[in-house]
């Protein structure tokens, strides 16, 4: 998945020869998942028309601070805000030195000034023009500021000449921008690995001892860590969720408790992170019948054995790896929460407690209290999985930075 799905990109295009490659430049974007918002310099409409870029980013192309046919204000203040990225591309000498003084003669101009957000530029002019000492300055004092420069390239250049001062190719400005976002990222580097779903132990080839779980709370934290940066591997019991096409994350399917056991050993000592959401049958049937059982008797007695408890071999075999366990409570709940994440050797435990409505198995949403191994406890209020996914893996991520 690109670390661009569903960013908001702010391309501001300003008048060079090399704003014709703005139109494939939307495209990629576009392709990526990104939503793209286009705005124009006014000597920028020489280069491209703001019709082509209006109908590939599927939005209106802003250039005046008020619309001409109805007045209207195209605030720099909330296009800046609404912006997840901002690229200048291409970025001429006249707005790099606007950039560096704080200009503010447009409203390309006044919107960049405006940003919070990380903003690229990617410089495109002929070599002795790039070569000048003023606007190597320029762009130092940019990159000073925190403006995240995009080289050129060297070639063949509109005037004819060979050098630096290219344009880099929108490709190039792609995969710039997506390397530098997924370095930035929080899990960047990480492996996480998650369990979720039921486990089911079968009696007979048609029958199964299983549990409720849905999947959807681990399902929503691989998403999340990986949106995050992780490399995720998610091991899933039975489940009707699914991870969307574009997704990176490695899913392993299982049945049994004794698969996702091994399952989870395979990936373990690799692991910086481990979350198990897993619903795991604590029990199985002793014996699996190899045909199905007929209904000759009035009573019928199943001997349960024990299951291998994975989270607390994990806990066992313990070295670098940040722990982190659910526990499933109906009375007690801290007190159980508490000894599990001691026994267990955990670094947090995350509770839910049946006691909370529209909390837990089957639900979209959740509410969860997380405890560490300082018995600090972390209470979250009832949200849908998906946020509950991003306030774990953020809590996870402010304790692994004093791991
Ligand atoms: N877990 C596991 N392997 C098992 C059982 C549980 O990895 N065989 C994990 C779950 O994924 C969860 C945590 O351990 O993260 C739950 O702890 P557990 O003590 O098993 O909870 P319960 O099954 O609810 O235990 P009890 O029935 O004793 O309350």
């Amino acid at each position: 998945m690109s670390v661009l799905q569903e960013k908001k990109v702010l391309i501001i295009v300003t008048a060079g020869i090399a704003a014709y490659k703005t139109a494939h430049l939307v495209r990629l974007f576009i392709k990526k998942g990104a939503e793209v918002q286009v705005i124009m310099t006014p000597n920028a409409h020489h280069f491209i028309t703001s019709l082509t870029l209006s109908t590939l980013s599927k939005k209106p192309v802003y250039t005046d601070f008020f619309e001409k046919d109805n007045g209207l204000w195209n605030s720099h203040v909330e296009l800046a805000l609404n912006a997840d990225y901002i690229v200048v591309a291409p970025a001429t000498s006249n707005t790099l030195s606007k950039m560096a003084s704080a200009e503010a003669d447009n409203l390309a101009l006044a919107t960049y000034l405006s940003a919070k957000s990380p903003v690229f530029f990617a410089p495109a002019m002929d070599l002795d023009m790039y070569k000048n000492a003023s606007n190597q300055h320029n762009i130092s004092i940019l990159q000073k500021k925190g403006d995240i420069f995009i080289p050129p390239a060297s070639g063949e250049l509109a005037s004819g000449l060979e050098g630096e001062g290219r344009m880099a190719e929108p490709e190039e400005i792609v995969a710039f921008m997506e390397n530098y976002i997924r370095k930035s990222l929080i899990f960047f580097g990480k492996k996480i690995l998650i369990t979720a779903g039921p486990t089911y132990e079968a009696i007979d080839p048609v029958r199964f001892i299983g549990n409720y779980s849905s999947g959807k709370m681990g399902f929503e934290l691989a998403k999340a860590a990986e949106k995050l940066g992780a490399e995720v591997v998610l091991i899933s019991g039975t489940t009707a969720e699914q991870l969307p096409k574009s997704s990176s994350i490695e899913r392993i399917d299982v049945v049994s408790s004794a698969q996702m056991y091994n399952a989870v050993f395979q990936h373990y000592d690799y692991t910086d992170v481990a979350i198990m959401s897993a619903a795991v049958a604590d029990y199985r049937p002793k014996n699996v019948s190899k045909t199905k059982i007929k209904k000759d008797e009035n009573t019928f007695t199943i001997e349960l054995v024990k299951n291998k408890d994975i989270l607390l071999t994990m806990g066992e075999r313990k070295k670098n790896q940040f722990l982190a366990g659910f526990a499933l409570e109906t009375d007690s709940e801290e007190e159980n929460a508490l000894k599990k994440l001691e026994k267990k050797n955990l670094d947090i435990i995350i509770l839910n407690s049946l006691k909370d409505n529209s909390a837990g198995f089957q639900f979209d949403t959740n509410k969860i209290t997380i405890f560490d191994k300082e018995k600090n406890q972390t209470q979250f209020e009832l949200k849908s999985k998906e946020k509950v996914a991003e306030d774990i893996l953020n809590f996870i991520h402010s304790k692994t930075q004093k791991h």
